[in-house]
């Protein structure tokens, strides 16, 4: 049987495990997918054994996306872009390296959401690792304007002019919380590890246009602190990032077995088992 896995730490309540067993079940691909706790100082010994015992892929969640990219042998356009890897196939020639997080995130957005993003104006938070892996793929679906907002208003400077060279068609703009006075946006996507802390980025009630999303890359049982505050503030709708963390795995699962799973009652499982704690 064809062996993958989630390399990470912690890793205990990984749900990728769960989701590549209904991948597998529902595609009749014969599969075992398990999840390995990464030791902090060792991460490429510990992939290459996994690899040497007949593994075929893993996926590499926090804190390893960084050293999975320096690892690869063969970095795809989307990984490169990212500057961070999320998926790893063992082939003959190598480690081949990928990153489904910005593909995952938009499926979510424009498919289950129905949220096209073309001409929309676009608010990302947060200027780290999780707000740089989906930047290229959202200004690849052609939005009116990115604003890339942080907390640390240079960082949001210098991801926009990282990026600058793969923006054609949107207007991209970067600073703090406090230069969106004034602004409104149709899609407002929050990537900070607030969430984590139970805070909302302090971005201005009026942020919100006439019937804006506001989805937070984060997920939990109950509605993340950025939903609460968008709800507050008259956001039309909100969502968490559940659906993302499903379409990012069935990415990662079509580039190992070139089948794609359907998402919709994997999606629907993970979301009820959460409800239910
Ligand atoms: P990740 O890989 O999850 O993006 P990261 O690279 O450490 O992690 O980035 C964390 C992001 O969350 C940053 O944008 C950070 O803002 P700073 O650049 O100013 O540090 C943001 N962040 C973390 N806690 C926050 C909070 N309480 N309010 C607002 N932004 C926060």
């Amino acid at each position: 049987m064809d062996r993958y896995a989630v390399i990470g730490n912690p890793i205990a309540h990984s749900k990728s495990p769960q989701i590549h067993a209904a991948f597998a079940r529902q595609t009749g691909q014969a599969l075992s997918y398990e999840a390995i706790l990464g030791p902090m100082h060792g991460f490429a010994d510990t992939v290459r054994a996994f690899a040497a015992s007949g593994g075929r892929g893993m996926n590499v969640t926090v804190p390893f996306k960084l050293d999975a990219y320096d690892l690869a042998d063969h970095l795809s356009e989307r990984a490169q872009a990212a500057g961070a890897v999320n998926t790893l196939s063992f082939r003959a020639d190598g480690i081949h390296a990928d990153n489904t997080d910005g593909c995952g995130l938009i499926r979510d957005l424009t498919r289950n959401l129905n949220c096209p993003l073309a001409g929309q104006r676009v608010l990302l938070l947060g200027a780290g690792g999780a707000a740089r892996g989906v930047l290229h793929p959202l200004l690849a679906e052609g939005p009116a304007q990115v604003v890339v907002a942080n907390r640390t208003p240079a960082r949001a400077r210098e991801l926009v002019e990282r990026f600058r060279p793969l923006c054609t068609h949107s207007a991209l703009d970067g600073g703090g919380f406090d230069a969106l006075a004034g602004q409104t946006f149709d899609v407002l996507i929050n990537a900070t590890a607030a969430s984590l802390s139970d805070e909302a980025p302090p971005v201005p009630a009026a942020v919100y246009g006439p019937g804006a999303l506001a989805y937070d890359m984060m997920y939990g049982a109950q509605p993340t602190a950025f939903l609460k505050a968008a709800a507050g503030a008259g956001a039309a709708r909100g969502a968490d990032g559940l659906g993302m963390l499903v379409e990012q795995a069935a990415e990662s699962f079509f580039l190992w077995r070139g089948v794609r799973p359907a998402t919709a009652e994997v999606l629907a499982a993970l979301r009820a088992g959460l409800r239910a704690g």
